[in-house]
């Protein structure tokens, strides 16, 4: 039996209803279910008369819609995900598509896609960004899955994904895991960038005494640039608001203890297993891990004193050396996320194609930004004239850019490491460059190390072949 609305909705939460809403908004019929059935009942009835359908069991909810049935799951990653689909399989038609569109592990996404289409099912597994706003007036989509599939239900995702200049940030990127594998590099993006302005931030308040209004105006500022970008723009506005109770800035009242749900830490991992550094990502981890330790941390202060000392130098032209940076941060940050991606993608044969990467995320998601409209032009230049897979970081205008920024931000991580203001993925991102362009590295010591403790043999600078050994005795 089939109903009348368009696609289901599984779980109604902060994303679900928000996608919901938007969609009904868009013209779709669309069917609703989750555990808390009083909550679907409301929204349902208080929103888009006739267009959303709630209903009380899973059952219900197939009935509900016309086959054949996209069914969007938005449920909490992990055996969540694996207990719903599994209600679902016996109830669902040939034809049907199950979409998982939380933040499953891209793992999980290429099981699931391979024992769904085992059983005659058709599955996606599609990222979405732009919290709840993004959801309710414009999400940024990234699906993978059967490109078949994808284009059955394309048209709806586009309609309500974010617009750029017209675009829809809404696209296929590849198979099984793609989709979601891009949306967990998204994420090491967002943690990066995050932890950056944090850093900024920390050093403005700490470095330079400046209360959170205040650094709220130079960010604002800062948004009106190249640095023009969802993060910094929140930032500014986060850091301007007053708490009621006490008449504080708002983030003043915050302990400084910051959570994670996993899809930094996943990619990370991903990226350690591919042998791609992504250093920016890694040291936001670490920033984020050492905040959840703030008793160690009091401890530790009270051992040692503070780390943090007001920054002594009055020559320093402090904002725009930040500034400059932020944006050789920022740069650094995309680069190793794409990087990333385009890894993953060969070792997955998922051939993503990164310039759609960058135009799906011009829009509608937490890490849109000014600088990927360039990037998406830069990584689309370079196809049109058929030059090789450059990484970001060696095209223009980012080559100039870098080079341009590059004083400020080693002027930025050597007077954070005097003063004692901690910069871990700043100073990640410095580290990497330095790294990445230093054509003679020390790595020949590691080598002499190994081959004097074990024996691992050497290449050698003069000679042709592998396997040489020190004279070490
Ligand atoms: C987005 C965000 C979102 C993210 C949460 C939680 O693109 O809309 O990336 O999907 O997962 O904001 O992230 P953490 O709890 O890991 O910080």
């Amino acid at each position: 039996m089939s109903g009348q609305a368009d696609i289901a909705i599984i779980g109604v939460g902060v994303m679900g209803s928000n996608l919901a809403l938007n969609m009904a908004e868009q013209g779709a019929t669309v069917a609703l279910y989750d555990l808390d059935v009083e909550k679907t009942r409301k929204l349902a009835s208080e929103n888009f008369p006739g267009k959303l359908i709630a209903t009380a069991d899973l059952n219900e909810l197939v009935a509900a819609v016309r086959a054949p049935r996209p069914i969007i799951m938005l449920a909490p990653a992990g055996k969540i995900v694996d207990e719903l689909i599994g209600s679902l399989m016996p109830l669902i038609e040939k034809g049907d598509i199950l979409i998982d569109s939380g933040n499953s592990d891209f793992h999980d996404t290429q099981r699931r896609t391979r024992e769904a289409e085992a059983a005659g099912a058709a599955f996606l597994g599609i990222g979405i960004s732009g919290g709840a706003e993004g959801a309710r007036h414009g999400p940024a989509m990234m699906a993978g899955g059967s490109r078949g599939v994808w284009d059955r239900v394309a048209p709806v995702f586009e309609k309500v994904a974010a617009k750029y200049n017209g675009f829809p940030c809404a696209a296929w990127l590849g198979s099984d895991g793609a989709g979601h594998f891009v949306k967990a590099a998204h994420n090491g993006i967002e943690y990066a960038l995050m932890q950056m302005i944090a850093e900024c931030y920390g050093i403005m308040r700490d470095g330079a005494g400046m209360s959170a209004p205040e650094i709220g105006e130079v960010f604002a500022e800062w948004n009106k640039g190249a640095l023009d970008c969802y993060l910094v723009d929140i930032s500014a506005k986060a850091l301007k608001a007053v708490d009621k109770e006490t008449g504080k800035p708002t983030v003043d009242i915050i302990l400084d203890r910051a959570g994670q749900k996993g899809t930094g830490l996943w990619t990370a991992v991903e990226a350690q297993q591919l042998g791609v550094p992504v250093t920016t990502l890694e040291g936001a981890l670490i920033g984020r891990s050492l905040s959840a330790r703030r008793d160690q941390r009091l401890g530790l202060e009270r051992l040692y004193g503070p780390a943090p000392h007001k920054i002594m130098d009055e020559s320093l032209d402090l904002k725009t050396m930040l500034r400059e940076a932020l944006i050789a941060g920022k740069i650094i940050a995309y680069s190793q996320g794409l990087a990333l991606i385009d890894a993953a993608s060969k070792a997955n044969d998922w051939n993503v194609n990164l310039v759609e990467v960058a135009k799906v995320w011009r829009a509608g998601c937490i890490i849109r930004s000014r600088l990927l409209g360039q990037m998406a032009t830069a990584l689309e230049l370079e196809r049109v004239t058929g030059g090789s897979a450059m990484p970001l970081i060696m095209r223009e205008p980012f080559i100039g850019m870098m080079k341009t920024a590059d004083p400020a931000f080693r002027g930025t991580v050597a007077t954070a490491a005097v003063y004692g203001l901690p910069v871990p993925a700043l100073s990640a991102a410095l580290n990497w460059f330095d790294l990445a362009r230093t054509g003679r590295s020390t790595a020949n010591m590691i080598q002499a190390q190994r081959d004097f403790f074990g024996s691992h043999g050497f290449e050698r600078t003069d000679q042709e072949g592998t396997g040489f050994h020190g004279d070490w005795a």
